[in-house]
């Protein structure tokens, strides 16, 4: 019976706290894109297949191992999403944004799903805030969107990350690219592991983002060596915008991502606290995208963030409420302190109705409360509630008509209870 009681591997259900901390996550995000000019876009969890296989690039992992798909009743091959990038470029291309001009700005957040082998900040279904730019050439385009990732960090109180900044320039740039580490890497064929032997004849430039044989990668040519002087110059571009912001970034011309759709500008912000899954938000242009599935030529860039790594270094105070504990003491004062706490939840108050146990058990359980309100016979004959302050340990008789102001003045963090 295993299988009806069991969690499949690398998902997990999100109870209290860490729902709050990714809807927060969530939350903020989507309104800082507001800042931005960001629309909102909510995509089907599941495409067709072809969304993804024709885009991500046939031998990226996502592709080769990491997809769920399935055949539906009408023998359709669908797939859940295992990214954003895909499908926001197939709803321009299908009609679903045609009341927008290009260029347009659009974030869209929610589960995806790759299966990758499970560890801390990697799991099978997660969560990704995602930032895409339509229809934007400019290298300007490329500073405002790292710009954003820095704020949203900053947004979440994360400070203590790295950016990491490359290019991949042009098609023809990568061509010589290309050429040159398949000289370099053949002379290590003996040493190579068999998948990064794999990817040296099928796509030598994935080598670089391997986690294995990294002594070799570290003295392979590097991809600025080839650069055109336009391809040097937006570099030079981007990285002084980046200075004029004081954004602090490293150049790593190895860095390539495990996408094939990137043309140009890639970048990540990685938390080195976090070990091996340190990468919190990720991207970069996809000039070619859009026209390769089908559409005009486009330029775009975006990013995406997993919230599941971003919950993990983000401290946010997502409580929203302090609770107060409503102690009824006999049948009729039973009955009647379902109005006072129904007064009091009309007014954003967080009331925990305890029922039947002593008066002891039940103040014990309240001990973590802001307020234990006992509500007797003798409270009902004179219209008052006992309330005892669980911080003070002080007790007062207030008024039933005065008891919401009363409460209001006694939980101190009066915005966060109205959240
Ligand atoms: P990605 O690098 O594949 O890029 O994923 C973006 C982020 O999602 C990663 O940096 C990481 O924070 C998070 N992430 C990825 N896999 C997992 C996992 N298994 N468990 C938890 N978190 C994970 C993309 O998805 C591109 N679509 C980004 C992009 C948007 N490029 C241009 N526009």
């Amino acid at each position: 019976m295993v299988e009806t009681t069991q969690l499949v591997r690398g998902t997990k259900d999100l109870v209290d706290i860490e729902l709050y901390r990714l809807q927060y996550i969530q939350k903020k995000s989507r309104e800082i894109a507001q800042y931005y000019g960001f629309i909102s876009l909510e995509t089907p969890l599941f495409e067709f297949s072809k969304t993804f296989t024709k885009t991500l690039g046939e031998d990226s992992d996502i592709i080769t191992k990491e997809m769920y798909s399935f055949l539906d009743k009408n023998g359709q091959s669908l797939t859940l999403r295992p990214e954003f990038t895909a499908p926001v470029a197939r709803a321009l291309l299908c009609g679903s944004l045609s009341a927008y001009t290009l260029p347009l700005k659009v974030f869209t957040t929610g589960a995806v799903f790759r299966y990758e082998r499970p560890q801390k900040g990697r799991q099978r279904q997660f969560h990704q805030i995602n930032y895409e730019v339509l229809g934007e050439a400019h290298p300007a385009s490329d500073i405002e969107i790292i710009a954003l990732a820095q704020h949203i960090l900053h947004a979440l109180d994360i400070n203590t990350t790295t950016l990491k900044i490359n290019s991949l320039a042009n098609t023809q740039v990568r061509k010589d690219y290309r050429g040159a580490l398949v000289t370099y890497f053949t002379r290590f064929m003996h040493d190579l592991s068999p998948e990064n032997k794999l990817r040296l004849q099928r796509n030598p430039l994935r080598i670089l983002d391997a986690k294995n044989d990294r002594e070799i990668i570290a003295n392979a040519p590097v991809i600025t060596d080839f650069y055109t002087q336009e391809a040097r110059d937006v570099l030079t571009y981007i990285c002084n915008g980046l200075n004029e912001l004081n954004i602090e970034y490293v150049v790593d011309p190895l860095l390539v991502r495990g996408l094939d759709y990137y043309t140009a500008t890639v970048f990540e912000f990685v938390a080195p606290t976090l070990g091996a899954q340190n990468t919190l938000l990720a991207g970069g242009r996809y000039n070619d995208l859009i026209a390769n599935m089908g559409g005009k030529a486009t330029p775009a860039i975006g990013f995406a963030g997993g919230i599941e790594r971003l919950a993990l270094l983000c401290d946010c105070q997502v409580v929203p409420y302090k609770r107060i504990a409503l102690i009824p003491l006999g049948a009729r004062a039973e009955l009647y302190a379902m109005q006072l706490a129904y007064q009091l939840r009309k007014n954003n108050f967080y009331i925990d109705f305890l029922h039947g146990a002593s008066l002891k058990k039940r103040l014990k359980n309240a001990e973590k409360a802001v307020a234990a309100l006992i509500f007797g016979e003798k409270e009902m004959n004179e219209g008052c509630v006992s309330v005892k302050d669980m911080n003070s340990g002080t007790q007062s008789k207030v008024s039933c008509t005065q008891i919401t102001e009363y409460m209001y003045s006694l939980v101190e963090n009066f915005d966060n209870k109205k959240q």
